[in-house]
């Protein structure tokens, strides 16, 4: 097989992965996360994160290399997260990919965290077309980016002006003392709610608002008020039917948004990636707006769709199959990396 072997490795946020593909196959996905570590802090604590990555480094990778079941020596290259992301924990997996790439003779490949959230679909669907609408929802970003070359050209449309999808999700989930991280659980009670029950605003969609920003924090204060309220009225707070009133709103303006990103740019390709993809509601309704609009909906399995190294791999073996430059041993750690 001629198709690019590679490592990834992957901390820009609270989980340590290390991946392993070949070309667009994946052949091992190792994850180990802290995030049980930052629960009762209602979010990720960044110096707890940055201790995890370091103890949890050497025994993923050996366990990704394991599971793939080949040797570091036919590795074609070692892929690292260089940013954006939390500059310590960052800094834990640049420093391992480096030392791992020095020792083995191997080239070195910094990424950017984003445009690897989107060269992941690659290992479920197969190359990506060019160029590529992506919706990059997670607890650390909310972006609409179009990607003409997924390795040299990722192009920013417009991304949240406050809170990121998945921190609105985490937000409201902890008003309704659901536990950190929230998007699962909100996920789940929805499922037993009346989306239309309660009317909460749809944040930036006015005719003279920026048509590719989104907003979510006067929702989620929206959504704190109207729970405060039930509250000091001394009445129960139906909490599915606001986690699933709450959670229309957020996946009504996403994928309005780019369904009319792809219509406005020309683009027939949407990829739904990030924590927030794993969203059973955001799933169906833009499988349903895309399909009305003519659009092909690329969205990976939940599993791919969150932080992990099979991305940073994916993206990593995609540059050295374009025989794009390998990285030097300067190579930083950029906690605001721009694609
Ligand atoms: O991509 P990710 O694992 O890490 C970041 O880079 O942030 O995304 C984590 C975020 C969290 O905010 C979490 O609440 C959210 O993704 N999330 C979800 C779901 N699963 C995870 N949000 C909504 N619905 C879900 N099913
Ligand atoms: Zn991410």
């Amino acid at each position: 097989k001629d198709e690019p072997l590679v490592l990834g490795i992957e901390t820009s946020c609270d989980e340590t992965g290390v991946g392993v593909v070949r070309g667009h196959t994946l052949l091992a996905d190792a994850v180990a996360s802290s995030v049980d570590e930052h629960a009762r802090f209602g979010g990720v604590v960044p110096e707890i994160a940055s201790r995890a990555h370091l103890e949890a480094m050497i025994p993923t990778v050996e366990r990704a290399l394991r599971e793939a079941g080949v040797s570091p020596r036919d590795l074609d290259g070692i892929a690292v997260t260089a940013g954006p992301g939390l500059a310590g924990a960052l800094l834990v997996g640049v420093s391992a990919a480096k030392a791992y790439a020095y020792a083995l003779g191997k080239p070195l490949y910094g990424v950017n965290h984003l445009a690897s959230h989107i060269c992941v679909d690659q290992l479920e669907h197969g190359a990506l077309p060019e160029p590529t609408m992506a919706l990059l929802v997670s607890g650390g970003h909310s972006s609409l980016l179009l990607a003409p070359d997924i390795t040299t050209d990722v192009r920013p449309l417009g991304s949240t002006i406050d809170d990121a999808a998945g921190e609105a999700f985490d937000k409201v989930a902890r008003v309704l003392q659901l536990g950190f991280p929230g998007g699962p659980v909100i996920d789940r009670y929805a499922r037993e709610g009346d989306p239309r029950a309660i009317a909460f605003p749809r944040g930036l969609t006015g005719p003279r608002d920026a048509p590719y920003d989104f907003s979510f924090s006067g929702l989620k204060t929206a959504v704190a008020r109207w729970i405060e309220a039930r509250r000091a009225a001394g009445e129960e707070v139906p909490v599915a039917d606001v986690a699933a009133s709450f959670q229309e709103a957020v996946t009504d303006v996403l994928t309005r948004k780019a369904v009319r990103a792809c219509a406005e740019q020309g683009v027939d390709h949407l990829m739904i990636g990030g924590g927030v993809a794993a969203n059973t509601r955001l799933r169906a309704m833009a499988e349903e707006r895309c399909r009305r609009a003519g659009i092909i909906l690329r969205v990976p399995r939940p599993k791919l769709c969150t932080d992990n190294g099979a991305m940073v791999a994916a993206l990593g073996a995609e540059m050295v199959a374009r025989g794009r430059a390998a990285s030097d041993w300067e190579l930083p750690a950029d906690s605001s990396l721009p694609v």
